[in-house]
């Protein structure tokens, strides 16, 4: 590595040993479903032998109250009110709550941008098709200034008409931080409810949630929150708290928001009750320590696979964010362009190099993501940088 680019930054000491990850493979890809530390493992199979050891008494004695106790941890963690708190599956579960509580009418205007995740776009459609609302979708270059995204919201909402603006905190197939604070405020200033898309946010952004503002934030703490998975957050405000439904009802539907949305019937609540440990392990660690390192991880990965793929270091997209962990690089024209190609490229350097990555197709073009967390190493990103082009090459 020449000293033009970023350094990669001191391993955390020991950290890599709190994974259980196959070693035999470089896990360069958090970011799709992050990794759970052993500690955090052992604490949910702790729960499931209780359960086990007496299903009635680990439903009926305690477990909503045990269920309040964790929203309470996890909620300070996240800067958000825990009364307007509630824990759900995963950031698509409570998208939909919220898709589902707004109750669009025919003509009523959802505006998305078009780096939204590909699984809410699909609830977006259904939601659309199902209540004869319409969606807007703005587009966001690649390289927009916060102010350009603030003014291309702006622009692309309107009062009485659209019912409900949801964008990202932090993109997927892009890895951009959106300015959300300042996206909010907009959106309040013209009276439109926005939904804050912040699976990525738990654990990796310093920004409290009750800062952003929004209407709706929803958070997973199973991706840089070492939760177990099934373990996220839907954070509402004052208003809209007796305006949230459930998409299940059951026996806590009487108690209001929070718990009506989360308790769902006969279900594992066991990761919700670990995910505490998993902040634990994060805390352990040192969370802007952990932070640092896997954004400078991922920083030096960028830089070293950019190189070997001959990407100038001005198209080097930045993220916008101090502690942003997953790094954008664009692949060679005509590669990966739609979801089946990214896929299947995807398996090829997954199998032929050992290395797990993220390929998507956004605006005509592949792109790679590369994720930073404490169990990578700098030699995986560089035995990628070495054998990626030649794979490549293979492929045109
Ligand atoms: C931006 C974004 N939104 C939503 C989701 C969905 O998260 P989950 O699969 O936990 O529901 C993801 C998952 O990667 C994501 O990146």
């Amino acid at each position: 590595m020449s000293a033009a680019g970023p350094q990669p930054p001191e391993p955390i000491p020991g950290a890599r040993l709190l994974f259980s990850l196959d070693a035999a493979v470089a896990h360069l890809n958090h970011g799709s479903f992050g990794a759970v530390p052993i500690g955090v493992q052992r604490a949910q199979q702790r729960l499931r032998d209780e359960t086990e050891a007496n299903p009635m008494r680990f439903f009926t004695q305690g477990l909503v109250d045990r269920i309040t106790h964790t929203r309470r941890h996890l909620a300070t963690f996240l800067g958000a009110d825990p009364e307007g708190t509630a824990l759900v599956g995963n950031a698509s579960t409570g998208i939909a709550i919220v898709l589902h509580s707004v109750r669009l009418e025919r003509d009523d205007e959802v505006v998305c941008t078009d780096h939204g995740y590909g699984g809410v776009s699909l609830a977006v459609e259904r939601e659309i098709r199902r209540t004869g609302a319409v969606r807007r979708t703005l587009s966001v270059p690649l390289d927009a200034t916060d102010e350009e995204i603030v003014e291309i919201v702006r622009a692309g909402i309107r009062t009485g008409r659209t019912k409900l603006l949801i964008v990202d905190q932090l993109t997927s197939q892009t890895a951009r931080l959106f300015p959300a604070t300042a996206i909010v405020a907009v959106a309040r200033e013209r009276g439109v409810p926005v939904l804050v898309d912040a699976a990525h946010a738990p654990g990796m952004l310093p920004i409290p949630v009750d800062s952003v503002g929004a209407d709706f934030w929803v958070g997973n703490l199973h991706k840089w929150g070492y939760a177990p998975r099934g373990t996220a957050a839907l954070v509402v405000t004052p208003q809209w708290r007796t305006r949230i439904e459930p998409l299940v009802v059951s026996w806590q539907q009487d108690a209001g928001f929070p718990l009506r949305v989360e308790w769902q019937a006969t279900l594992d609540y066991t990761a919700w009750l670990a995910a505490p440990v998993g902040l634990f392990t994060l805390r352990t660690l040192g969370v802007e320590r952990v932070r640092a390192h896997n954004a400078a991880l991922a920083a030096y990965g960028q830089w070293v696979v950019g190189q070997a793929l001959g990407v100038a270091p001005a198209d080097l997209l930045d993220p916008g964010g101090p502690t942003v962990a997953m790094r954008l690089l664009p692949l060679p024209y005509g590669l990966a362009t739609t979801v089946a190609d990214a896929i299947a490229l995807r398996l090829r350097i997954a199998e032929a190099l050992g290395t797990e990555v993220a390929v998507n197709p956004w605006d005509g073009r592949g792109w790679l993501r590369l994720s930073g967390q404490v169990y990578n190493r700098a030699e995986e990103y560089d035995r990628l940088a070495e054998r990626l082009p030649s794979l490549l090459a293979g492929l045109n």
